[in-house]
């Protein structure tokens, strides 16, 4: 299963995350979304796409001009798996909110989403991302759980590549 790991990063927490799944998952290749064109993503199997949030619950800016390249792209029978950086003490009403943006995004890009998670251990307001109880991606803080990061990304790529087979 080809797996690319696609992220937008501005302080590069996101960027190091995405490192950390790399060498997680062996054979995926991570690029700055920046750096990626449509076909870039058309020839994964596996698409795993990362961003933090920025303003107040806005998508990261590198994503935020990309994000039409996501939706427009054709992910029919592609399986997109989702993580976001966010800090839920300072910014706790748009916790990660936009790994919704991506969510939609790869939904109208025709893409089965996995990799959904329990917001227990968590502390937040509200999340856009956070649905019917569960967060529609990974959700990882540096500024408050960093020590947690690498626990949570090694049990959410063991369920990613669990529901992706
Ligand atoms: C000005 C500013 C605005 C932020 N807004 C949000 C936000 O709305 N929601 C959130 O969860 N995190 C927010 N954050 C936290 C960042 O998403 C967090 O620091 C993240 O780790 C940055 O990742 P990056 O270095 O990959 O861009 C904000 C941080 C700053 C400095």
């Amino acid at each position: 299963m080809k797996t690319g790991i696609f992220y937008g990063s501005t302080t590069g927490n996101t960027e190091s995350a995405a490192q950390m799944l790399c060498a997680a998952i062996s054979g995926s290749h991570a690029t700055p979304i920046g750096d990626a064109e449509k076909a870039d993503l058309e020839a994964c199997d596996l698409l795993i796409l990362g961003a933090s949030t920025w303003g107040l619950g806005d998508l990261q800016d590198d994503w935020a001009d990309s994000l039409t390249l996501l939706s427009s792209a054709d992910l029919k029978g592609k399986t997109v798996a989702l993580f976001g950086l966010g800090d839920q003490e300072t910014y706790s009403g748009t916790f990660v909110d936009g790994i919704k943006e991506l969510h939609d995004a790869a939904l109208e890009a025709g893409a089965t989403i996995v990799g959904k998670c329990s917001g227990d251990g968590y502390e937040f307001q509200d999340s856009a991302a956070f649905i019917d109880g569960r967060f529609l991606g990974l959700p990882l803080d540096e500024e408050n759980q960093a020590d947690l990061t690498e626990e949570r990304i090694r049990i959410w790529v063991d369920q990613v590549l669990q529901e992706a087979k």
